[in-house]
């Protein structure tokens, strides 16, 4: 019989954010809302999981397309195909290159807010044993890595080959200014690409 299991390339690209802090902070659920919109874009799916059961979402994520909300964790929710699963970590060895949309379907990230210096809370996931590739040397907000991973593994454009802004300087008004110690994909007009604030 002829072997119907489809091969990591001809599946849909699943993104999967594994929730890790205690709390959904606001700027979170702007970048999960960014993810979700991207993915649904781009064909691809989203899972935010091991979201407490306890936990209300907030208003902008209950009506975001595209994104499903799961209280089982990636353990559970893809247990027989860890081989699948990649980890996207800043700690691993290797970084992540096209050739990894062949090898993997599944796409794992830490769903933590950036903290500066880094903690190193991916270590939560790593310890699951996923295989692990690195998105280079600087850290990165969770949706620019889902961002960067979607490109590398979907569109093929290695990792050297898109264009990035690091520490980006936010003017907040007039007197004021801050660092945004955290990579980011650089748009079409020179600027950071960052989860869209509603007014
Ligand atoms: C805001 S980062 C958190 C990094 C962090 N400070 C920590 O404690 O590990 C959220 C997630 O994005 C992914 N990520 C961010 N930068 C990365 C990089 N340079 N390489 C690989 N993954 C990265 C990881 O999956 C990470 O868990």
């Amino acid at each position: 019989m002829a072997n119907t299991t489809p091969a990591a390339h001809e599946c849909k690209k699943t993104f999967v954010v594994e929730h890790l802090d205690p709390e959904l902070e606001a700027w979170s659920s702007l970048e999960y809302s960014a993810i979700a919109s991207e993915c649904t874009a781009h064909d691809a799916r989203f899972f935010l999981s091991s979201v407490p059961k306890e936990l209300e979402l907030p208003e902008n994520l209950q009506k975001v397309k595209g994104l499903h909300v799961e209280h089982r964790s990636i353990e559970t929710l893809f247990a027989d195909q860890k081989d699948k699963v990649c980890l996207l970590d800043p700690s691993a060895a290797q970084e992540l290159s096209p050739e990894d949309g062949e090898k993997f379907h599944v796409f794992l990230f830490g769903g933590i807010l950036g903290d500066d210096p880094p903690r190193d809370r991916t270590s939560e996931l790593r310890n699951k044993g996923y295989e692990g590739r690195r998105l280079g040397p600087v850290q990165m907000t969770t949706d620019t890595a889902v961002r960067v991973t979607r490109m590398v593994v979907q569109e093929r454009v290695p990792l050297d080959a898109i264009p990035y802004i690091d520490h980006p300087e936010l003017t907040i008004n007039k007197n004021e200014s801050t660092i945004m110690p955290f990579r980011y994909v650089k748009d079409e007009n020179g600027q950071p690409v960052m989860p869209e604030v509603s007014a």
